[in-house]
């Protein structure tokens, strides 16, 4: 058994993060770089210069694969070449996107939208790169899910049902996929300084709301989620399966 301190080294171990262009995701990507981890940044817009940089800097490979996830035929596309570069040991399925609506006026093309991206490319990237997991008995799965897994928020109700699903999801794959050394996961961001809150942000009263209820005193930033992606992602995780880890500042403790 590794000390406590190397069972979070992840040199040589290929992770794919998608959405890593900016937000979470680029946070999440830059910690597996730092963790010793080449990464496959499957998303949709121009590679992020600061985590070119900070590839460089660190000495791994950073790859770029072109996707959108709310188009079927790139998505089977995108995977086929994340395989052809790479074995891939990690999957972060962080790309989402969020439309408010009042729920009685929800147009349902934009329901579509979001259960596409958010929930049905989650089924399709784990069960695409789970298969190579399974056979080299090692791969790791991190979802990411959210507050709106635990509650139902408000003008949201694509969202919420979107990362009800990814919870869901997360739990079937871990109960058919852990005896063969994959750990499939979850994390719930709370409520995090990105461009998907920007509206939440600009609004004082909720803004003012949703400040009040942290715990922490402050909203989330995309470094605050990289260390529980990177345990998760690590030997230290190997025992944890089908859960999702909040990191809300404390906010689900109100
Ligand atoms: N921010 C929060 O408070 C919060 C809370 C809970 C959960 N989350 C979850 O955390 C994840 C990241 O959120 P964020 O706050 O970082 O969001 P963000 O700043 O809005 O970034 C969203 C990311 O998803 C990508 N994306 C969206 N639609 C896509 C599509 N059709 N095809 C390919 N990529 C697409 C974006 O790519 P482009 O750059 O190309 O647009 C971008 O990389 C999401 O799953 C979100 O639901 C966020």
């Amino acid at each position: 058994m590794n000390a406590l301190s190397n069972q979070f080294d992840l040199t040589g171990r290929t992770a794919v993060v998608t959405g890593a262009s900016r937000g979470i995701g680029a946070g999440i990507a830059l910690g597996l770089l730092q963790a010793g981890a080449d990464v496959i940044a499957l998303q949709r817009s121009a590679p992020n210069a600061e985590l070119r940089d900070a590839a460089q800097k660190a000495g791994r490979r950073l790859i770029h694969v072109k996707v959108d996830f709310s188009e079927q035929a790139s998505i089977g596309a995108a995977i086929d070449e994340c395989l052809s570069q790479r074995a891939v040991d990690i999957l972060v399925n962080n790309a989402g996107t969020q439309i408010r609506h009042d729920s009685v006026d929800f147009p349902l093309e934009d329901f579509d939208t979001v259960m596409d991206v958010n929930a049905r490319a989650v089924f399709q990237l784990c069960t695409a790169f789970a298969r190579g997991m399974i056979e080299r008995r090692q791969g790791k799965i991190v979802n990411l899910s959210s507050l709106l897994a635990f509650q139902g928020g408000l003008r949201v109700p694509a969202y919420a049902a979107s990362k009800g699903a990814v919870d869901q999801l997360t739990k079937a794959f871990a109960n058919e996929w852990a005896r063969h050394g994959v750990n499939v996961n979850a994390v719930a961001p709370g409520y995090f300084e990105t461009d998907m809150n920007a509206a939440l942000l600009a609004d004082a009263e909720r803004s003012a709301q949703i400040f009040g209820r942290i715990p922490a005193g402050r909203w989330g930033k995309p470094h605050d989620i990289a260390g529980a992606v990177v345990f998760l992602c690590s030997s230290a995780a190997d025992y944890v399966h089908g859960i999702t880890l909040p990191v809300d500042g404390g906010w689900l403790g109100r």
